[in-house]
């Protein structure tokens, strides 16, 4: 079965650098149909060039997150979701080729499986064989999230019965967006489902599940939850105080290379 692996990403001065690191691992999965979606007012020349020298199948999409939805500087970064629209459009594209789909292409989507994966995070090639024969909704850890070494679906008896988390346990669905991913069929037959931009910190992924299952139709993955195949890397912010420097200068680094 095929994967779409939707990501949002924007701007900023390590975007390049975290989306070469994604496409280096995507491009060893097979069957894997990439579909970012800038958090822009239109396609950006970064994205546009990198994606067509990309090497993978891919789908560039571009949706911009209004401002009174956007993090503002110096917010703090629990105040509003991120990727919220960006991830809806994604949906949006798939349903919209889903009810295009005729014969076999209509066949293959039945199987397919969707999974949102950030540009920042890092996945071991594993976790995608994981999750490739999903027939609802496949669940496993996530490493280095919620302030804690891991949070994880705990198995009893082969099935999700409660959840490993530091904080909040009684969410619908105490789990980091990289834990876990969807059948594309249930995406389709289930069109009101979608991530609420408004949603109050850690609810962001229960908006989404919600509408889709509950504990019980939850399938373990990563050997019965007890793998941790992604991480919830966070990119440090580089610092320009020597660029700064320089640029009043008038010396700073030639605007026309692209970082
Ligand atoms: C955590 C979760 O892992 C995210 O999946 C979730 O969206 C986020 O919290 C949240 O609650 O909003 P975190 O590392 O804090 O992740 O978020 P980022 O990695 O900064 O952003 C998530 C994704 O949205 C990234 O792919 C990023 O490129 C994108 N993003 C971020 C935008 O498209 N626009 C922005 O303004 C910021
Ligand atoms: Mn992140």
């Amino acid at each position: 079965p095929r994967i779409y692996v939707i990501t949002p990403t924007y701007a900023r001065l390590v975007q390049k650098a975290e989306l070469t690191r994604l496409s280096h691992t995507f491009l060893h999965v097979p069957q894997l149909h990439w579909i970012v979606v800038e958090d822009a007012p239109q396609p950006t020349p970064l994205v546009t060039d990198f994606l067509a020298a990309s090497g993978l199948t891919y789908t560039h999409l571009y949706k911009l997150t209004p401002k009174d939805r956007k993090l503002q500087e110096g917010d703090p970064s629990w105040l509003k979701p991120r990727g919220a629209e960006q991830r809806n459009e994604g949906l949006r594209w798939l349903r919209e080729m889903g009810a295009a789909a005729k014969g076999k292409e209509a066949a293959a989507l039945e199987e397919a499986v969707v999974y949102f994966a950030d540009d920042d995070n890092t996945y071991s090639l594993q976790l995608f064989e994981e999750m490739r024969y999903t027939y609802r909704v496949s669940v496993w850890p996530v490493g280095l999230v919620g302030g804690m070494k891991f949070e994880r679906p705990v198995v009893e008896d082969g099935k999700v019965v409660r959840f490993h988390t530091g904080w909040r346990p009684n969410r619908p669905f105490p789990i980091d967006m990289a834990g876990f991913a969807v059948s594309l069929r249930l995406v389709l037959t289930n069109p009101q489902a979608r991530f609420d931009g408004d949603a109050q910190m850690g609810f962001l992924e229960s908006s989404f599940l919600q509408h889709l299952v509950t504990l019980d139709d939850l399938e373990p993955k990563a050997d019965l939850c007890t793998k941790v195949l992604v991480w919830h890397t966070r990119t440090e912010k580089p610092k320009m105080k020597r660029e700064d420097a320089l640029q009043k200068q008038g010396l700073g680094s030639d605007p026309d290379v692209e970082v």
